[in-house]
């Protein structure tokens, strides 16, 4: 094995997604002690009163307690390169979880021991699902009282269809909570109330549930009712299968209290020990080089067997020297004293190194990467070497575009980034003429990060500018981004429009408007890249629409 395939083989990359309040915040403080950030996590806690967290950079963020940008951490522990890209909570940012998704290798999922599966849990699975991530499940709050353990393996397997397999059972709950015992080991972990969850050494194990300390500390209803869990799981329950884990049928399951720092390292030293090095990822560029491709149909280039989320095409081999990678991410003015633009970069294959030149698949233009970063919260430091599996920031001018593949060989070509058709529109209007210049500047680089779409309105001898967005919290956050960042107001006017359709006629040639029948209530519009739209009220308008307009299709925007 050569140094570099040693370095991807010691990656993992992986997101955090829960409901928000589920506890996902205080799980990446503490994994943060576990990788020596002990100074890092330690002023995380002492801000987290004000709600801050170190993977919130942005000042909205701290007003409406929740993350809306994602962030990486990174840290080295028991061996292993950890790389934890973070997600926004919110049910208004899905487009940027969604696309942070596409940028990792697994997935830890938090759930509330007392709620169960929640709504927002429900639908970042299904994105895990159709990717066949492996996810990992953390059962947090234990502390509290929880719903019955079996109840809640079931709900896990019925509501997101798939294997649960408890890692470890917890001995009661809430006031009763005693601690865990730990399947693998046949150890209990007894639980000790660690108020802000400070960093210690391993709390004292004892033996199984025939250990008379084990049967000392558990009331007799709780021992009897735990022995009876645990038959029912070793007898009726799926048996563990580490290529389920990695192929996303089989979730290992880890009870504990990230407040209390419980559980969380059987939980780390678990998900290490079971979650995928960097995996391949489909070219679909089509041209690749044999000696850096996999072909999925004689080879397993993760030798993690069945490698889930690619069925046909060829695949790129993490392993291969050929560094190629894709931006899932675009941020500008990161930090607020610098106007700047960072392309987040998740590293497919091979080996990054400051300076080298790589090429920018849609422009056919070789770029030097003079200018990386490892961003750290708001801390940023020069990356000079990185590997399959990292994930480095390199600032830009506006030549990067979410989706965009880099390399330094010619045909690879990624199409990892989803596109989600908008749910929300409002009209933005530049209330002050003499700001216009500002105002656009914001507007067009907003735009480019993805966090809204830009649709012209052509009116007259004027065009109205139109956001759509998958929520409209995004909206706020622009208006609110374009004042702080560009120094230019703004001011939003909803609109009834839930549907965006991209008109496609039978030569490709523009539609004449006066040729469409369009129906009250429905409008046409132009795409950033000037393609014609149509915007519709409801599915009803839309339906009117393709029955009165025969030669004329739609398509996603
Ligand atoms: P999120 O990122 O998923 O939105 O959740 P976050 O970590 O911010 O946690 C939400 C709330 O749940 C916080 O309380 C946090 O302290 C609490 N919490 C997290 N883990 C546990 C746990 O294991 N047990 C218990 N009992 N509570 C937990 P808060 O009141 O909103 O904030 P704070 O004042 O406690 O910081």
């Amino acid at each position: 094995m050569s140094a570099t395939q040693q370095e991807i083989s010691r990656r993992r990359t992986f997101a955090i997604v829960s409901h928000p309040d589920a506890g996902k915040t205080t799980l990446t403080e503490k994994l943060l002690l576990y990788g020596g950030a002990l100074h890092l996590a330690g002023s995380v806690t002492a801000r987290k009163k004000e709600r801050a967290t170190v993977s919130d950079w942005m000042e909205l963020e701290r007003k409406r307690g929740i993350s809306v940008s994602s962030t990486v951490l990174n840290f080295d522990y028991g061996g292993y390169h950890v790389n934890l890209l973070d997600t926004p909570g919110h049910n208004d940012f899905s487009e940027d979880t969604y696309r942070v998704l596409t940028a990792v290798d697994s997935v830890i999922m938090v759930i509330d021991g007392g709620k169960g599966i929640e709504n927002q849990t429900r639908k970042l699975f299904e994105v895990c699902r159709r990717r066949k991530t492996p996810v990992f499940t953390f059962v947090n709050k234990m502390d509290r009282p929880a719903l019955d353990t079996l109840a809640l393996l079931d709900e896990i397997e019925g509501v997101l269809s798939i294997g649960a397999y408890p890692m470890n059972l917890p001995l009661g709950s809430g006031g009763d909570f005693k601690g865990i015992l730990d399947r693998q080991t046949g150890l209990a972990h007894f639980y000790e109330r660690t108020p802000g969850g400070t960093f210690r050494a391993p709390v004292a194990t004892h033996g199984g549930l025939s250990d008379p300390a084990v049967k000392e500390i558990l009331s007799p209803t709780l021992y009897a009712a735990l022995c009876e869990e645990m038959e029912m799981v070793e007898h009726a329950g799926v048996s563990f299968c580490p290529n389920d884990v990695l192929a996303g049928r089989t979730t290992p399951v880890f009870f504990g209290s990230a407040a209390n720092n419980f559980g969380v390292q059987l939980l780390l030293d678990g998900f290490l020990g079971y979650s995928p090095p960097p995996r391949p990822r489909v070219n679909a560029g089509g041209g690749v080089n044999a000696n850096i491709g996999v072909d999925v149909r004689t080879g397993d280039a993760d030798g993690a067997g069945d490698n889930g989320n690619i069925s046909t095409g060829n695949l790129i081999d993490p392993n291969s020297e050929t560094f190629s990678g894709f931006v899932f991410k675009i941020q500008a003015n990161m930090d607020p004293r610098h106007r700047d633009r960072m392309a987040f970069v998740r590293i497919v294959s091979g080996k990054f190194t400051r300076g080298m030149t790589a090429t920018l698949a849609r422009t056919g233009k070789p770029l030097r990467l003079a200018n990386s970063s490892n961003v750290f919260g708001r801390e940023r430091t020069t990356v000079d070497e990185a590997y399959a599996g990292d994930v480095i920031g390199v600032m830009g001018t506006d030549v990067f575009r979410i989706g965009d593949t880099l390399s330094d060989a010619a045909g690879i070509v990624y199409d990892e980034i989803p596109s989600f058709p908008p749910e929300c529109f409002a009209y933005i209007h530049n209330p002050s003429p003499a700001n216009y210049k500002r105002f656009r500047e914001g507007l067009t680089q907003l735009v480019q990060e993805g966090l809204v779409k830009l649709y012209d309105i052509p009116a007259g001898h004027q065009k109205i500018s139109l956001l759509g967005a998958v929520g409209p919290l995004q909206f706020d956050l622009v208006q609110y981004r374009l004042e702080s960042e560009y120094n230019a107001a703004s001011r939003l006017e909803q609109t009834g429009w839930t549907i965006v359709k991209r008109i496609k006629t039978a030569g490709g040639e523009p539609a004449a408007e006066t040729s469409l029948h369009i129906p009250m209530g429905a409008k046409l519009a132009i795409d950033k890249d000037g393609h014609q739209v149509l915007l519709f009220p409801s599915g009803w308008h839309m339906s009117f629409f393709t029955e009165h307009n025969k030669g004329v299709s739609l398509a996603d925007d």
